[in-house]
């Protein structure tokens, strides 16, 4: 597959594959709708956009493992000497003399497994939540006592408002580089591409298929688990 788009002025690389960025907004679409949901009681809703955010968040994770090399945890977690030489530079040398790299950057990338973290705890938790009346309840709320299933459902409403802290940081990251750096990041995650200022290599994909074969045996997967008795 051709990663690059030559034009004589530019070089644009693509960066971010299709189920990637498809992830990405399915994620934010989802959360909008799970959130509207919560909060006008359309509980029937909140648990159909739950299931499918469920399905969305694993299989961004095993395409963190499968997929291409932006999307691969192990191209962008770094361990904390990486993270916190690329922090130094960030606020010692200046902020055009940070490297950039062309997927996430080491401090992105604890954003982006802390995200991850609590949306698999906030979409867990929301399985086994059950309400005070015991009406609205997750579909594997009967494994537990209904005092387990509050306790879950009180997670469920702190581990919220966790996410959109984060949620916030992330913005903000976002408008420091647009704004300070003059890197819009966002672009990049509708078209997938970026103009690096180094002759930066084309990161490699691999096929569409393979993310079509993920995504139906995550939906199988959903599908048994909401199902589970
Ligand atoms: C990222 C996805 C999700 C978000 C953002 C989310 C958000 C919320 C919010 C904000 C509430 C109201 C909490 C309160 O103010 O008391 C809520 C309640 C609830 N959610 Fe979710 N939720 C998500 C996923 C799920 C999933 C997958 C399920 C499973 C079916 C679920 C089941 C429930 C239940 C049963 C309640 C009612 C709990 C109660 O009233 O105490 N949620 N959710
Ligand atoms: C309109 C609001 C949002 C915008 C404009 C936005 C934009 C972006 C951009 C530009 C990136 C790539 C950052 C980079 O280049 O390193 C990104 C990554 C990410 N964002 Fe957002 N975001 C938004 C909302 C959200 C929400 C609500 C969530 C979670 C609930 C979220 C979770 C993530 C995650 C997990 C990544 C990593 C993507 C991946 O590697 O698959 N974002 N976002």
């Amino acid at each position: 597959m051709d990663a690059t788009v030559e034009t004589p002025a530019t070089r644009r690389i693509r960066v971010w594959d299709l189920p990637t960025r498809l992830s990405h907004w399915a994620i934010v679409t989802l959360f909008g709708i799970c959130w509207w949901a919560a909060k006008s009681d359309h509980m029937r809703w909140h648990r159909i956009a739950g299931y499918a955010m469920i399905g969305v968040v694993w299989f961004r994770l095993a395409w963190g493992f499968w997929g291409g090399q932006t999307a691969r945890f192990s191209d962008f977690v770094r361990g904390p000497t990486t993270t916190l030489r690329y922090v130094r530079k960030l606020l010692s040398r200046g902020i055009d003399d940070a490297p950039t790299p062309l997927g996430h950057n080491p401090l992105g990338a604890l954003s982006v497994l802390a995200m991850f973290a609590l949306l698999v705890s906030q979409t867990t938790s929301g399985l086994f939540a059950v309400d005070v009346d015991g009406v609205a309840s997750g579909p594997l709320a009967h494994w537990v006592s209904f005092d387990t299933g509050r306790r879950f459902a009180h997670w469920h409403a702190t581990n919220f408002h966790l996410l959109l802290a984060l949620i916030g940081v992330h913005l903000c990251a976002i408008a420091y580089y647009r704004f300070a750096r003059h890197e819009k990041l966002v672009p990049a995650m509708i078209h997938g591409c970026k103009a690096p200022a180094s002759t930066a290599a084309a990161p490699y994909f691999v096929s569409r298929w393979r993310a079509v074969w993920l995504a139906a045996g995550i939906l199988l997967g959903v599908i048994l688990l909401v199902n589970a008795r």
